[in-house]
């Protein structure tokens, strides 16, 4: 066997399960539904620091880090939503509707809302302008994650 032949070989058992590679992904629905959990819930403690800023309860980088972590965290939503993984399937373990995967334009157009209120929060955190922010704040709590959730996720009883 040739040295080259040895490295293709090895990259490929890394594609199939190395860190992060897709199909480990979407082979275990359940860890997939908690990463999805999980981003979910550091996008919440970005709200809150953006949140703690506007009530002069924390300084205005802090807020940025966390505008701009969000920004990139509501890009990565459509990929930590393999099909599967939903409540449909995961009863008790995820919340999340199956809808997202039956009306999947109405699922993109909601995440293509939140990107873009979650865009302008950004700039505007970026910015600097508190009037600003708080527009952008609340917009994006409303319409951004709310938006998606009205439709798309279940609320927990
Ligand atoms: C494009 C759709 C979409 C957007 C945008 C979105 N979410 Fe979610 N969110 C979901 C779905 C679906 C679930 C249910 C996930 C599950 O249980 O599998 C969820 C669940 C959650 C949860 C509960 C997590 C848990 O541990 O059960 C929190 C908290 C949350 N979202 C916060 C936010 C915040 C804050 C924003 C906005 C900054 C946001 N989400 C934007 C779709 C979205």
């Amino acid at each position: 066997m040739t040295g080259s032949r040895i490295t293709a070989l090895l990259a490929g058992a890394f594609m199939l399960f190395g860190p992060g590679g897709a199909l480990a992904q979407s082979a275990d629905p359940l860890k997939a539904a908690e990463e999805r959990q999980a981003s979910m819930k550091q996008q919440g403690k970005d709200m809150e620091a953006v949140k703690a800023y506007l009530d002069g309860k924390a300084e205005l980088p802090a807020a940025q880090t966390a505008a701009d972590d969000l920004d990139k965290a509501i890009a990565k939503i459509p990929s930590l939503a393999p099909a599967g993984t939903g409540m449909d399937k995961l009863p008790g373990k995820s919340w999340a509707k199956p809808a997202i995967w039956s009306e999947p334009d109405k699922f993109q157009a909601a995440h293509k809302n939140a990107q873009a209120k979650a865009d302008a929060l950004n700039a505007a955190v970026k910015g600097g302008d508190k009037a600003a922010i708080t527009a952008a704040f609340g917009d994006m709590g409303k319409s951004g994650c709310g938006g998606c959730h009205t439709d798309f996720r279940e609320k927990k009883t």
